[in-house]
């Protein structure tokens, strides 16, 4: 992993910040990722995010964390929170921002227990496939304390296969349309993602239900977006 996404992250934080990131997808153009969107604070997290941060209680797990923003103002509010990335520069980061606890580890190596574990802008991408949810969520459940939850928000991108008529060009033969291929560019270089999951909310309670596990959908975004809270 060139982890230029780390990269970016770093030259953000060093003042070094001239260009965005670009991602790309298997079904659609470049499109921008702002950086300093990634370094949002709380009144720059969209509603869906602020309504995360309400639900969150006892000790947290921000996976994923990127430059660590939802880790920070937990932590500002006195919430004992862990912060993983697999991204060297996302951590370094996140501990220059003043994270205490941050570590390069991926989610499936993590085995500390939590009583909120978040994974937040479309935290169910870590799952990359569909046919691997059950075995993240089983995971995930083995790291909750009795009375725990996972927050977690996607979107239904069903939308992305609209034709004009309205209809839909999906292959029914592929798999799941959730899974896209992404291409992240930064600076001239680029560098391939894993595959990165977007799971509709039906989709997501029939996964969560495989596996004992609950799901509520806690609020609807104005784009297809959803949060839900697992236990
Ligand atoms: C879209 S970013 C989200 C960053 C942050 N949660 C936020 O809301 O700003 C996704 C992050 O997940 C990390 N990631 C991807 N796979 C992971 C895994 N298996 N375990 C932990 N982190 C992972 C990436 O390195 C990246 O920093």
């Amino acid at each position: 992993m060139r982890d230029i996404f780390g990269k970016a992250l770093l030259d953000y934080y060093n003042g070094n910040y001239t260009e965005d990131v670009f991602t790309s997808t298997n079904i659609s153009d470049e499109d921008e990722l702002p950086l300093p969107f990634l370094f949002r604070d709380y009144d720059e997290m969209p509603p869906l995010e602020k309504k995360a941060m309400e639900h969150v209680k006892g000790r947290v797990l921000d996976v994923g964390c990127g430059a660590g923003s939802h880790a920070l103002y937990l932590q500002e509010q006195g919430f004992d929170v862990k912060a993983i990335d697999v991204s060297k520069g996302a951590i370094e980061v996140s501990k220059r921002r003043g994270i205490k606890n941050a570590e390069v580890i991926a989610l499936l190596d993590e085995t500390e227990k939590f009583d909120t574990i978040l994974l937040l802008m479309n935290g169910s991408g870590i799952f990359q496939e569909l046919s691997k949810v059950p075995h993240y969520l089983n995971h995930l459940k083995s790291l909750l304390n009795p009375g725990g939850q996972i927050l977690l928000d996607s979107t239904d991108i069903i939308y992305m296969y609209e034709d004009e008529d309205g209809g839909y060009w999906k292959d029914l033969n592929a798999n799941y349309y959730g899974e896209l291929d992404y291409l992240v560019s930064y600076k001239g270089e680029s560098e391939p993602l894993t595959t990165w999951l977007y799971i509709d909310f039906e989709t997501l309670v029939t996964a969560c239900k495989s596996v004992g596990l609950q799901c509520e959908l806690i609020m609807e975004g104005e784009h297809y977006d959803y949060l839900a809270r697992v236990y």
